[in-house]
């Protein structure tokens, strides 16, 4: 496709891809989870899958993008017709996902404001949280003020744009990360934690872990979602996509390890070893992170410098979320990037109100105990990913054939050291474990049983 913009560099490339991995998922779902499963074990069950299921669809997105030159909608049904359909899905999930993802960023965009003009204190309230959430028009505000700033940086492209903020924010991101964990584990108490994230517990251990760190995975690395169809369209052909994939996933999986050194053994210190504090899902991050901020010495600061980096993560994984959205329309319709951008960023503000008001005015609408954002998030992350993740390994191992991928890796210096795995990765082992994953998740968000 020609004018098709690009990534200057493989780096800019890499950070842009890390920073959309790099989310929320990553700062508050992975401690927790980990916590949760086994500490070590979990760890490094994740691990394992992240460098063979991960890599697998990581290097079959993105190698599918830079194949074909064009976003997810265009790239299936290029390659075989009847396959057009998976395109389509590839792209709902996204639109799903950006509006109440932007209301949750929202949310961080306001708890940055509160500390960093000394809320700290106010912010630990019991009822804060719950209050701020369930009212009307505040929680709108801090929304529509996240979505424009993922705009602004969407309309300037994909180079001035979304490279340039990414290689500022997320070299950022690293070191602010290290300077919380680090003092994270000077507090007193912390290293009880620490051990308690790191080491081994088998019993915690089942089968459910192994589905709990597929998932996390999945919605860790944004697969699933057109996203590294999209910016592996952008990435130039000499560029080494499989050292590509390497780097983004250490970079992800090295933030959600810290992440976890940052938040659990502050939690343990502050709530004496009750680990059941760990657990509060987003609460987690909005309810107790705070109380833990104020019992601590220079609280304010640390939070104030906890919430820039979750803003930053926050803010470029929206960006992808958007630009993926914002491809797609240009592919299909031709229409320009001004035009489009302004639409999909009226689209979103429409789509993401009721996300927020359903903590509050719209909180009567609700379907198995879940609110509406919740309700968004199982039909994208338990419903549409896995559906789309599977299709797209049928597509690649018997339609186009893995082998199609491979040339597409080997085209900037004719090496794909991992191809034989991914082979079988693709062909067989992903496509079954994605079904159960299916299955889980939805038994589990539909009430069946637990996860
Ligand atoms: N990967 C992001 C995270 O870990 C989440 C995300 C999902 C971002 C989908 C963009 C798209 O939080």
């Amino acid at each position: 496709m020609k004018n098709r913009s690009n990534f200057s560099s493989k780096l800019g490339f890499v950070l842009a891809a890390a920073g959309s991995a790099v989310g929320l998922g990553n700062i508050w779902r992975f401690p927790y989870l980990a916590a949760q499963y086994g500490g070590g074990t979990f760890l490094l069950i994740y691990l394992i899958l992240a460098v063979t299921f991960g890599f697998t669809l990581m290097i079959a997105e993105i190698a599918l993008g830079r194949k074909t030159g064009v976003s997810a909608i265009v790239a299936f049904k290029s390659l075989d017709k009847r396959f057009g359909f998976l395109g389509v899905l590839a792209v709902i999930v996204p639109v799903i996902i950006f509006p109440y993802y932007s209301v949750i960023g929202g949310w961080v965009v306001k708890y940055f404001a509160v500390f960093v003009s000394g809320g700290v204190q106010a912010s630990a309230g019991d009822t804060y949280f719950t209050d701020f959430i369930s009212s009307t028009t505040e929680p709108i505000c801090w929304f529509l003020l996240f979505l424009a700033m993922a705009a602004i940086v969407v309309l300037f492209g994909v180079e001035k744009g979304i490279e340039k903020v990414s290689k500022i924010m997320m070299p950022i991101l690293v070191v602010l990360t290290i300077i919380i964990s680090v003092y994270g584990l000077t507090l007193d108490g912390a290293m009880e934690g620490l051990v308690y994230y790191i080491k081994p517990h088998m019993a915690d251990v089942s089968a459910k872990t192994i589905l709990a760190a597929m998932g996390q995975l999945f919605y860790s690395m944004s697969l699933a979602m057109g996203i590294m169809i999209t910016y592996g369209s952008y990435m130039k052909k000499d560029n080494n996509l499989e050292s590509s994939v390497r780097q983004i996933e250490l970079f992800d999986t090295g933030i959600a390890f810290l992440a976890g050194l940052m938040i659990i053994p502050a939690v343990f210190a502050f709530s004496g070893g009750d680990r059941s504090a760990l657990s509060a899902g987003p609460g987690l991050m909005f309810m107790t992170l705070p109380k833990v901020f104020a019992s601590m010495r220079f609280g304010g600061a640390i939070g104030t410098i906890f919430f820039v980096l979750v803003f930053f993560a926050a803010l470029t994984s929206a960006i992808s979320l958007m630009e993926t959205i914002v491809s797609v329309f240009m592919d299909k319709f031709g229409w320009k990037r001004r035009f489009t951008g302004i639409f999909v960023f009226i689209l979103a503000a429409v789509m993401g109100i009721p996300s927020s008001l359903g903590f509050g005015a719209l909180g009567f609408i609700s379907w198995n105990g879940m609110s509406i954002l919740d309700i968004m998030d199982f039909a994208s992350n338990s419903v549409l990913m896995p559906i789309v993740a599977f299709f797209t390994c049928i597509f690649v191992g018997f339609i186009i054939k893995p082998k199609a991928i491979a040339d597409e890796v080997k085209a900037s210096d004719g090496t794909f050291t991992g191809e034989k795995m991914f082979n079988v990765m693709i062909k067989w082992i992903a496509p079954i474990f994605l079904v159960l994953i299916l299955a889980s998740s939805v038994a589990s968000g539909l009430g069946w049983f637990k996860l």
